[in-house]
C-alpha cells in the first residue's frame, strides 16, 4: 500500500489539536489566534510558503527506499524524539555489565555507538545497506549485518542484551519482532525497545523527511498501543521491568513544518509522552505455563 500525506490537512489538524487540548482552561487570546490561523490557512491568506512543499501531498516510500534516501541526512537532522529518548536509554545502559549486545534496526548506529562506548561487543542489524554503511564508518569495530527484525540473522540465546530503537513503528505488528528479540537473547538477558509513542502516531501519524532535491517523503509509522506490547512480551515469555514515557520537551525540530506553526504545535504536544521506552528481561528460568485448577480457573 502506498499512501499520501496531506500537508495542509496536517497543519490544520495540529492547529485543531491545540484548540482541543486548550478548550477547557485555554487562554482566550491563544484560542483566538488558533482560529485566526485556521481561517488564514483555509482562505489561502497564508500563502503556500507557510506550508512545507507548498502544502502539496507527500509520497510514501517503503522502508528500503525511504531509508536509502534518508541515510544521507539522518544523522544531521535534529529530533525531539531522540532528545527525550536518549537520556532514558543511557541511564538503563549505564546499569548493565558489558557483554554481547545486539542493536536491532541499528540504522546509522546511534545506539551501536552508545553500546560500544560502554564496552559491549556489538552486532548491528538493519534492513538498509545505506544506513549500515554510515554505522560502519562510525563504529568500525561493530559486526554489522543486513537483516530484518522479523528474521534476525543471529543464533538462539546468542546475545546478553538487545536494543531496538525507534524502528518498531514501521512494522504493522510488533509480535513477530518481539518474539525474535526474545529468541536471540539468552535467559537472564535484557531487552530494551524504544518506539514512537502511540499518542503521537495516532494524532500526527508520520515523520516527513527530505528524500533528495528538497522533496519530502515519509515511511509509514504504525500505532502500537502499550497493551499490544504487553501482549507481545507476554507471548514471548518476557518480563517487563519498567515502561518509561518521556514527555515532549517543548523543542521543535528547526526548519520543520511544525516550526512554521510553532505555538500551535507546542500547545498540541505539551505534556504528552512522545516516546515509549520498554525495559524488559528474559527470565533466567523460563516461566512455567499456568496449570488450570480443577474448577477450570487458573
Ligand atoms: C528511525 S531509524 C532508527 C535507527 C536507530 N535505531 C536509531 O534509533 O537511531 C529506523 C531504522 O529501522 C530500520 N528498519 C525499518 N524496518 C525494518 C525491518 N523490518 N527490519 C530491520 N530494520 C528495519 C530502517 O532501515 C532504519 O534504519
Amino acid at each position: 500500500m502506498s499512501g499520501e500525506f496531506r500537508v495542509r490537512e496536517l497543519v490544520l489538524g495540529i492547529e485543531g489539536l491545540a484548540l482541543l487540548r486548550n478548550a477547557v482552561d485555554g487562554d482566550e487570546a491563544f484560542l483566538r489566534e488558533r482560529v485566526e490561523d485556521i481561517r488564514r490557512f483555509v482562505s489561502a491568506e497564508y500563502g503556500e510558503e507557510k506550508l512545507p512543499d507548498g502544502g502539496a501531498t507527500v509520497s510514501e516510500l517503503d522502508a528500503a527506499r525511504g531509508y536509502e534516501a534518508w541515510s544521507a541526512v539522518y544523522d544531521s537532522l535534529p529530533s525531539s524524539y531522540i532528545e527525550v529518548e536518549e537520556p532514558v536509554v543511557g541511564r538503563i545502559l549505564d546499569g548493565l555489565a558489558p557483554g554481547v549486545a545486539l542493536d536491532a534496526a541499528c540504522g546509522t548506529g546511534r545506539q551501536t555507538r552508545a553500546l560500544v562506548g560502554r564496552g559491549h561487543r556489538v552486532i548491528g542489524v538493519d534492513q538498509s545497506p545505506h544506513m549500515l554503511e554510515k554505522a560502519g564508518e562510525r563504529s568500525p569495530q561493530a559486526d554489522l549485518r543486513i537483516g530484518h527484525l522479523e528474521r534476525l540473522p543471529l543464533d538462539d540465546d546468542s546475545v546478553d542484551l538487545a536494543v531496538c530503537s525507534l524502528a518498531m513503528t514501521h512494522l504493522p505488528d510488533v509480535t513477530p519482532a518481539v518474539a525474535e528479540l526474545a529468541r536471540v537473547v539468552r535467559p537472564g538477558g535484557r531487552i530494551m525497545v524504544t518506539d514512537m509513542h502511540p499518542f503521537v502516531i495516532a494524532l500526527q501519524g508520520q515523520c516527513l523527511f527530505v528524500s533528495g532535491a528538497e522533496e519530502l517523503a515519509f515511511v509509514r509509522n504504525h500505532v502500537h498501543l502499550l497493551s499490544h506490547y504487553l501482549e507481545a512480551f507476554a507471548a514471548a515469555g518476557l518480563r517487563v521491568r519498567a515502561c518509561h514515557e518521556p514527555l515532549f520537551n517543548g523543542r521543535l525540530a528547526p526548519g520543520g513544518y511544525e516550526e512554521a506553526i510553532g505555538d500551535a504545535a507546542r500547545a498540541a504536544w505539551d505534556g504528552l509522552p512522545i516516546v515509549v521506552v520498554w525495559d524488559v528481561e528474559v527470565p533466567a528460568v523460563p516461566a512455567v505455563p499456568a496449570v488450570p485448577s480443577q474448577d477450570g480457573g487458573v
